[in-house]
């Protein structure tokens, strides 16, 4: 197994309208759980690495941090630059073994972002690695920088061809209303996306891939767990895991994730720390930081596995119309595919089974391992032979 471009992923994810989940990683525990989640939901993963991780870790750490967790969970995985400020630290990850940069030209003019977006993508792919960039600028802040809301741009969608025809980049992020870091909304306004940008962008420019930085959905769980062990994020607010999901239903094939992680491992040493007050093994807690981290992919389902059962499914005859109103009750958007079915579930712990005469779909929503959540609906079946894609038992679970 072996680090991979990002280019079969998003051509796989756009064909089969999911995304591709892209964390951030900053140390050991943050690759391990990763890539265990991955490894353990066979799920297609991207790491990637700020200005930031590498000050903070150092860059042959961090690669070598990720050849090891390739060599232990066989996985394969990208390793991307996140939000590369210029030529110089992308050609920096580009010689040092990265298979992905982002160049983030977004706070140049259109032209200047363009020069600088070429230039890179010239030097990339002439060593095999591939290059995104960003149009449109995000809210939050970003390796010290903050953005505020004032500077922050929604992309015009009538500048996305010209500048990709222009640079020849291989994958764009666009600025919708989603936001870096854990307040993304104020408490009471209502979470919105300017979906009409990203489908105007997609019909624009059909089959290529977007990317949605600033996507973690600061699941409320995790923000109470930490106000209860003695931290302060009054108001943590993310994006909802169905707008995600409607996301990557579009154009979206790649969703930055750093937040939740912070979150989940914050969450879970502080917690370890006031439950067990005479720990100060460091081993001790940052176990469980890790457990937490495996905790925010399972977002990612098993995808490819859904997708190769989803695909025999419908070579028979796809869900009645049923099975798809059982599908809407459970919370599962509603679709021609199996395929879809799974990879849009709406929260973590989707299962299905069903054969003969009947099927169910339903949820269970697991933090820390413990059900905080369950739905589901059932219908008849018209179909004997609906592969049990995910029994019940074994927890199968999908997000995006
Ligand atoms: O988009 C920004 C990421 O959350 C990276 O954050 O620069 O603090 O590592 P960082
Ligand atoms: P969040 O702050 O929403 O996790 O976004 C991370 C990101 O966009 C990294 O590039
Ligand atoms: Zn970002």
């Amino acid at each position: 197994m072996a680090l991979v471009t990002t280019k079969e992923m998003f051509k796989k994810a756009y064909e089969g309208g999911y995304a591709i989940g892209a964390f951030n990683v900053n140390n050991m525990e943050i690759v391990q759980g990763i890539t265990e989640a991955a490894q353990e939901q066979k799920a297609p993963v991207i790491l990637q690495v700020s200005a930031g991780a590498r000050k903070y870790a150092k860059h042959s750490y961090l690669v070598k941090l990720v050849e090891a967790a390739i060599e232990e969970t066989g996985v394969d995985l990208a390793l991307h630059l996140d939000h590369g400020a210029d030529f110089e630290i992308c050609k920096s990850c580009i010689d040092g073994g990265f298979t992905s940069v982002m160049i983030d030209g977004s706070h140049h003019s259109f032209e200047d972002n363009i020069a600088v977006t070429r230039r890179v993508v010239e030097y990339a792919h002439d060593r095999g690695v591939v290059v995104e960039a960003e149009l449109g600028r995000l809210a939050g802040i970003e390796d010290a920088v903050n953005v505020s809301e004032a500077d922050s741009s929604y992309t015009d969608p009538a500048q996305v061809e010209e500048f990709v025809t222009r640079t020849g980049v291989d994958s764009l992020a666009i600025a919708i209303g989603t936001s870096h870091g854990a307040y993304k909304f104020k408490p009471g306004q209502k979470p919105q996306l300017r979906f009409d940008i990203l489908e105007e962008v997609e019909r624009r420019l059909p089959g290529f891939p977007i990317v949605l930085h600033g996507a973690s959905s600061v699941m409320q769980e995790y923000v109470q767990m930490v106000n209860q062990y003695g931290g302060q994020m009054p108001g943590a607010i993310g994006i909802p895991e169905e707008m995600l999901r409607e996301a990557a239903k579009m154009a979206v094939c790649k969703i930055n994730i750093d937040s939740d992680i912070r979150l989940a491992m914050t969450a879970a040493i502080r917690r370890h720390l006031v439950e067990h007050p005479d720990h100060f093994d460091p081993r001790q807690y940052l176990a469980d930081a890790r457990d937490a981290v495996k905790e925010v992919l399972p977002a990612l389902d098993n995808l490819e596995r859904a997708l190769e059962a989803a695909k025999a499914l419908l070579k028979s005859s796809g869900p009645s119309r049923k099975e798809r109103t059982a599908c809407r009750s459970a919370g599962v958007s509603a679709s021609r595919s199996a395929a879809v079915l799974l990879r849009v579930c709406p929260v973590r712990g989707l299962w299905r089974y069903g054969c003969g005469g009947s099927m169910r779909v339903g949820y269970t929503v697991r933090r820390f391992g413990r059900p905080v959540r369950t739905g589901g609906g059932s219908a008849d079946s018209r179909r004997r032979s609906w592969p049990p894609l995910f029994p019940r038992q074994a927890g199968s679970r999908c997000r995006y």
